[in-house]
């Protein structure tokens, strides 16, 4: 299994349900579930996307798979509002799914970039889903990250945190492949659009919001950067200290791309 550079303590599981509110308003109006009966959620963590899913679609079932047990206990806790609903958790890696119920919906977010065949897994995906079903996946583009000023300890940082992620077998810019990656999948109809922010002192509070935002991501991956010997403390401190100077600079400038792609069975 390859190693996960955010971990699965508790301050992480915490951070994805801010990470889920913050990117929802960018995430979710490209995606549209209405005419499903039951959404597939493949890597669904602790149940942040899952909150939003049952909030906006009242009516579907929801099957959420997760590698990790601690998750799915998170997740259980995170959504008892919704334990009326038809809700399966399934302890289960993506790549050897196994569904009861075929699916006429799936939604990925923010997990291909941590597999090392993501084709196999959408693949895996297609296998359980009818046909004319429907998939919804949001990725990363890590590469499309710049910041004014040029601060070397954040640039460092985020080089050292995206190398991490490559030598644990995943992918910072998997989003840039995805329609390949659904295309050898076998799946068609395949859309791509992409979103993100581009933020600097004509919006001052958005920005200091995300730096923020930002600066947990990158925290998220800092045990995982001093366990391999890669970043020191004083790094770690640098890349948070830089990220707040960005906020406050009349100069500071925050930009980030991510990728979503939408395709049919
Ligand atoms: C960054 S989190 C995103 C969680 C959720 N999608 C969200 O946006 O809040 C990625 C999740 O994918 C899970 N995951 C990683 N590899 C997996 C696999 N092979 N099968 C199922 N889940 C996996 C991780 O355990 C983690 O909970």
């Amino acid at each position: 299994m390859t190693k996960y550079i955010h971990g699965y303590i508790p301050e992480e599981q915490e951070r994805l349900l801010i990470q889920a509110g913050v990117l929802a308003p960018l995430i979710y109006p490209w995606i549209d579930f209405t005419g499903c009966q039951h959404v597939l959620e493949i890597g669904s963590g602790v149940g942040a996307q899952s909150h939003l899913l049952l909030s906006l679609y009242p009516h579907i079932e929801l099957s959420c798979v997760e590698i990790e047990k601690k998750q799915i206990k998170k997740a259980k806790h995170n959504l008892t509002q919704f334990m009326d609903r038809r809700i399966h958790f399934m302890n289960q890696d993506a790549g050897d799914l196994q569904l009861k119920k075929k699916a006429d919906g799936v939604f990925i977010c923010w997990v291909l970039e941590h597999l090392n065949d993501p084709a196999a897994v959408l693949a895996k995906a297609r296998e359980n889903m009818f046909s004319g079903a429907v998939i919804y996946i949001t990725e990363v583009f890590n590469s499309s990250f710049h910041f004014y000023p040029q601060l070397s300890g954040l640039d460092r940082y985020y080089q050292a945190y995206n190398q991490l992620q490559r030598n644990l077998g995943g992918d910072p810019d998997v989003g840039l492949r995805l329609g390949n990656l659904l295309k050898e999948s076998g799946f068609s109809e395949i859309e791509l659009s992409r979103s993100g922010f581009h933020l600097d002192q004509t919006q001052p509070k958005e920005l200091k919001k995300i730096a923020n935002y930002w600066k947990e991501l990158m925290k998220s991956g800092s045990e995982a950067l001093l366990a391999a010997g890669i970043v020191n403390t004083a790094d770690v401190l640098q890349m948070e200290q830089d990220l707040d100077q960005i906020a406050s600079d009349p100069d500071g400038v925050l930009f980030y791309q991510f990728i979503q792609a939408k395709a049919r069975v």
